[in-house]
């Protein structure tokens, strides 16, 4: 109804669609998601986090033999981007389930386990069940959701919301990056306060402080996205390389960018690249890759050199000031980020990918908010 189409109006504001809205919201989610929780300290008092909802769990977490992250879709990517962190700050093995196959293998899960569910909706039928499931076998069950009153939020023991706001459109975009920030508080909090590991700490805490206007940044880029999204229009294919703390935005941006653009798209972990995806590199397919500054960075180089070898038409994505060093011969075509903390580098390298896959589905004439036969929260297994 006209009724209808007016209040849909008055919610985007000034975007023209929810996707957009969401993606230009990120600066804010991510202020709310970290509202309260962040404690800078005074003149004495130390930099730390506080997690109500996980507080009277620590102990037994930092205890448990392993932590497993189990979800689905862009939930379960940005698990995976959180991983490096919580494994380097608890010194827990952390291992990762996408919910189906869990429940496909019947997948051993103990008592001493942890299983962190990772879920937006907090309805996804997989994730739900995998619950259950975890909840049998005796795990103490974490939910991280962004809905209040879910499904999962009630069934799990304990857990963290990630106060992203209302997400609409059916691809996720600002509740992912509220999502890692939230994982990374629970690493710190998981982590405790070893004296070790304190410069550290500070330093991300120090990160998360910064990381809205850092993202209100990247958001700059959204022209030349556009730009770029017009050079990609009628490919076939693209492929995103990424590794270590970027594995992740690599399977993110890939799915970004196939579930509304409809272009086929893939993550590759860019450690396998001689395994595999190097026999698809020629003159005319194109690869993004993450090149950005952190332990990877010179094995990332070397991937760029054996691209450019194979005269692989590059889109590099590198830290500001590093373009030089990334740009073999001046013939790749660059995306320079502002540097953050390694481990929520992922935060703001997603967000060029998806403000391309949004000019991408735009121009090539699809429906952004509703992609071609998707549902925003999969209630049926
Ligand atoms: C669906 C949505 C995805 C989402 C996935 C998991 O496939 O289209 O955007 O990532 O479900 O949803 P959840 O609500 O569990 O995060």
């Amino acid at each position: 109804s006209i009724l209808e189409m007016e209040v849909e109006q008055i919610n985007k504001g000034k975007y023209e669609h929810y996707m957009q809205k969401e993606i230009h919201e990120q600066p804010e989610s991510l202020t709310t998601t970290m509202r309260g929780r962040l404690i800078r300290g005074g003149s004495c008092k130390a930099k730390s986090v506080l997690l109500g909802g996980l507080k009277d769990h620590l102990k037994t977490i930092r205890r448990s033999r392993r932590i497993v992250f189990i979800g689905c879709g862009t939930s379960y990517n940005a698990a995976l981007a959180a991983r490096p962190i919580l494994e380097e700050l608890s010194g827990v093995p952390v291992t990762m389930e996408i919910a189906s196959d869990l429940l496909d293998r019947q997948g051993p899960i103990y008592r001493e386990d942890t299983a962190v569910f990772v879920s937006q909706s907090g309805e996804t039928a997989d994730t739900l069940h995998a619950l259950e499931y975890a909840l049998e076998n005796g795990a103490l069950c974490v939910g991280i959701t962004n809905t209040v009153g879910s499904a999962i939020a009630r069934t799990t023991h304990c857990g963290i919301h990630i106060n992203a706001g209302c997400e609409i459109g059916v691809a996720s975009t600002k509740a992912y990056t509220s999502q890692i920030v939230v994982m990374a508080m629970m690493a710190l909090a998981i982590g405790g306060d070893t004296m070790s590991k304190q410069a550290r700490r500070e330093a991300i805490i120090d990160g998360l402080f910064y990381l809205p206007n850092k993202v209100r940044e990247v958001l700059k880029l959204d022209r030349e996205m556009k730009d770029l999204a017009k050079l990609l229009i009628a490919e076939q294919s693209l492929l995103v390389f990424g590794r270590g703390y970027n594995y992740a935005t690599a399977l993110e941006g890939a799915l970004k960018v196939k579930e509304v653009s409809l272009m086929h798209s893939e993550g590759i972990l860019a450690g396998e690249m001689k395994h595999g995806p190097l026999a698809l590199v020629d003159e005319s397919l194109p690869i993004v890759v993450i090149a950005t500054r952190d332990a990877c960075f010179s094995m990332q180089q070397s991937v760029i050199q054996q691209l450019h070898a194979r005269k692989g038409r590059l889109i590099v994505m590198c830290s500001q000031g590093d373009a030089a060093y990334v740009c073999l011969g001046g013939s790749c075509r660059v995306i320079e980020v502002p540097q953050v903390e390694d481990c929520l580098q992922p935060v703001v390298n997603v967000v060029p990918l998806q403000l391309l896959s949004y000019h991408l589905t735009v121009l090539r004439g699809y429906n952004v908010d509703q992609p071609r036969n998707l549902a925003k929260s999969v209630t049926t297994q």
